[in-house]
């Protein structure tokens, strides 16, 4: 048996996200947001689930202390609640929703975990979308304000920061497909929304540098790996739309200060304009100190006219399934990792999500969840290969430390390392958590 080893500074971590596991709807002076209004309107969210409850994280600092502490990470990603800071979105910050975050991240500090902070995982304060949310350029002023309150207080304590987790979603997904909230299905507004969110990101971490802030700042966006069915030329341009418009659209203006030509051409072909004020662009590609990248999924994909947005189908038949339905494509994590570095510069890389869904018993009280394991083994693999291949990857956090609200699929899709009865809230570590342990104890896989 051989072994690959992770460079010793690897940081091995989990992440969550605040809406997901807190729960806590209503308390300490906690407003609505917008996945409380999405949740609770009718045939939106499988079962009719919502996030009052969910892991009842937002009770369990403790609790759930000891999951990560026995599991060895030394990272931790969570996200900071909007609307738990400024209940409506702007106006007087509520101290105990600051209070809470503080408590969270001395306690981790303390048992040799690190913070690694999101400022934005979609929980929209209500009022906000009350008045355009998003597409309002107004949200961005209310989006740094909310930023800088929360750099204030946990300044010197957090050393990594990210701004946005996934514009694709937070944009397309919610605005066009309107799987998640608010559930538009408008395209000019997916396009506003995603500019807007990253003229948000980049005056936040001008502000960032401005007040001097401790530590590092980067951005979370999702990317899947698009290979062309063949090497037809339809093909190929089939996959370099999807690819630059789930990749590229956020990537690139971040990285060069631009939008990627094909699909500037390819919306202006349909119709949509882009709203870019002057400055815009140069206030987007301010530095940041690393990537956080999510990966979960690719396909193959060949051109097929109206078939969808994009005149693109995929032909996922290829490909062996999570218990989500997605794509398992190791493969593809390798090529993602390798073609920013290649498209765009050395930056350091967190891996801010990647893990699995699978559905497993529990038996004797034991769940034997050795799908997940594979799962993540190959993709700590194609890891590695990245990093031997000189992409400089920094840490790797796996989705996710429990099962949660997964958004529109309520609790219906287990992501975790760790079981959670939603009756009973009780936690029950899976076999993946027992395996997971044992990698980061010696930092290396054996294959
Ligand atoms: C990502 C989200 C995360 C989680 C995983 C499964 O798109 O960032 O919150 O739902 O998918």
């Amino acid at each position: 048996m051989g072994k690959i080893q992770f460079p010793d500074d690897f940081y091995w971590g989990t992440a969550t996200a605040s809406y997901q596991i807190e729960g806590a709807y209503n308390e300490d002076g906690r407003g609505p947001s917008i996945w409380d209004t999405f949740s609770n309107t009718p045939g939106k969210v499988l079962n009719g689930d919502t996030g009052d409850v969910a892991c009842d994280s937002y009770h369990r600092i403790d609790e759930d202390i000891e999951l990560l502490k026995g599991l060895g990470v030394n990272m931790y990603r969570f996200s900071i609640a909007w609307p738990r800071v400024y209940p409506h979105g702007s106006g007087e910050p509520n101290p105990r929703g600051l209070d809470y975050y503080e408590e969270l991240i001395d306690k981790l500090l303390a048992n040799g975990i690190e913070p690694f902070v999101t400022l934005y995982h979609w929980d929209l304060p209500q009022a906000l979308q009350d008045v355009r949310g998003w597409e309002n350029r107004a949200t961005i002023d209310a989006f740094i304000a909310y930023s800088e309150t929360v750099f204030r207080r946990l300044n010197g304590k957090v050393k990594r920061w990210l701004t946005l987790n996934e514009p694709w979603c937070i944009s397309i997904l919610s605005n066009f497909i309107g799987a998640h909230a608010p559930g538009k299905q408008n395209m000019q507004a997916a396009l506003d929304v995603a500019h807007h969110i990253l003229v948000a990101h980049g005056l936040t971490v001008k502000r960032f540098r401005e007040l001097g802030i401790e530590g590092e700042i980067g951005f979370a966006p999702n990317t899947e790996w698009r290979e062309p069915y063949s090497t037809r030329p339809e093909d190929v341009r089939a996959a370099a739309l999807r690819n630059g418009s789930f990749n590229e659209w956020f990537l690139s203006p971040v990285l060069k200060g631009s939008y990627p030509q094909l699909l500037l051409d390819y919306y202006a072909s349909k119709g949509y304009e882009l709203k870019i004020m002057p400055g815009d662009m140069e206030i987007i590609a301010e530095p940041i100190d690393f990537l956080g990248i999510n990966y979960y999924t690719g396909s193959l994909l060949r051109h097929s006219p109206g078939n969808d947005f994009y005149d693109s189908e995929e032909i996922s038949a290829y490909f062996n399934k999570t218990g989500f339905d997605w794509n398992i494509y190791a493969d593809g994590f390798y090529n993602v990792l390798t073609w920013i570095q290649r498209t765009y510069c050395d930056i350091p890389i967190y891996i801010t999500e990647n893990g699995a869904c699978y559905e497993a018993d529990i038996v004797d009280g034991k769940i034997n969840d050795a799908e997940r394991i594979s799962f993540l083994r190959d993709h700590f693999m194609a890891l590695h290969r990245a990093i031997e291949s000189g992409v400089p990857i920094k840490g790797c956090m796996v989705w996710s430390l429990m099962d949660n609200f997964e958004w529109a699929y309520g609790y219906s899709k287990p992501f975790g390392l760790v079981h959670v009865n939603f009756n009973t809230l009780e936690r029950i570590p899976k076999a993946s958590y027992y395996w997971y342990n044992e990698i980061i104890r010696n930092s290396a896989l054996d294959v």
